[in-house]
């Protein structure tokens, strides 16, 4: 499924798997419950981010990148996936973590360097400094990198935790295309989305994509798992 004229590159496994969750409709009472299994989407762990790294992975290609760039914390889902896909397309990849380097490796950082990733920096969070201001360290860091992987010679291209909205968008959308097929294969229609939400880029192409195929009947119901509402 292509949205419009925007670049895509195939990285996993679509449409992914849509299951009736009938133990939990039981303890319920109802209603019907199915969950997307995006964590089978067969590249590194799954998760949500790889159908957004399909369109910014995409705008790399385009761009000519050698490298990309990333951040996220020490155990980041999205930086494991993006080291990943990135290998995936030929590219390295550079990751700009937030916290201490561990003693250890473990979890998805053991996976990031087995994966082969190029270099990790670590940006040690201060204690006294509010979360603005760690954000510009970090950016800081990101900058530095950037400028100097292009005085290597190389092509970075960065990649903000969680993506660009827009590359959430559009992945998002194309998830919704999926379950409302999938549905109407079995004569249902689906009336709720509820999701994760955390840089809102998932909810927010969750809601482009009920608008775009769910004839104004779908219901999007973000459930945040960082900030608070007011900060959304
Ligand atoms: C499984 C899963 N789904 C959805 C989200 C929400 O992602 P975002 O709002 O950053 O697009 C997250 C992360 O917070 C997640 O881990």
């Amino acid at each position: 499924m292509q949205i419009g004229a925007v670049k895509r590159v195939r990285l996993g496994e679509l449409p992914t798997p849509l299951q009736e969750m009938a133990n939990l409709e039981k303890v319920l009472g109802g209603p019907r419950l199915f969950i997307k299994r995006d964590d089978l989407t067969g590249l590194g762990t799954g998760g949500n981010k790889l159908r957004k790294l399909e369109y910014a992975l995409a705008e790399a290609m385009e761009l000519g990148a050698t490298a990309v760039v990333t951040t996220g914390a020490v155990q980041s889902n999205h930086a494991q996936l993006t080291t990943a896909a990135a290998n995936r397309l030929g590219m390295k990849t550079f990751l700009i973590l937030k916290g201490d380097k561990p003693h250890q490796p473990s979890g998805n950082l053991f996976l990031d360097r087995l994966l082969g990733v190029e270099e990790i920096r670590y940006v040690a969070v201060p204690s006294d400094s509010g979360k603005e201001e760690f954000e510009s360290l970090l950016q800081n860091e990101v900058d530095r990198l950037m400028a100097e992987l292009r005085k290597r010679g190389e092509v970075p291209y960065y990649i903000p935790n969680g993506c660009k909205a827009i590359h959430g968008a559009l992945g998002y959308a194309g998830c919704v295309y999926e379950i409302v097929g999938q549905l109407r294969a079995m004569n249902l229609a689906p009336n709720y989305i509820v999701t994760a939400c955390g840089t809102s880029g998932t909810q927010t192409g969750l809601v482009l994509g009920s608008i775009l195929y769910g004839q104004g009947e779908i219901k999007v119901l973000g459930m945040s798992v960082s900030e608070k509402r007011d900060k959304l």
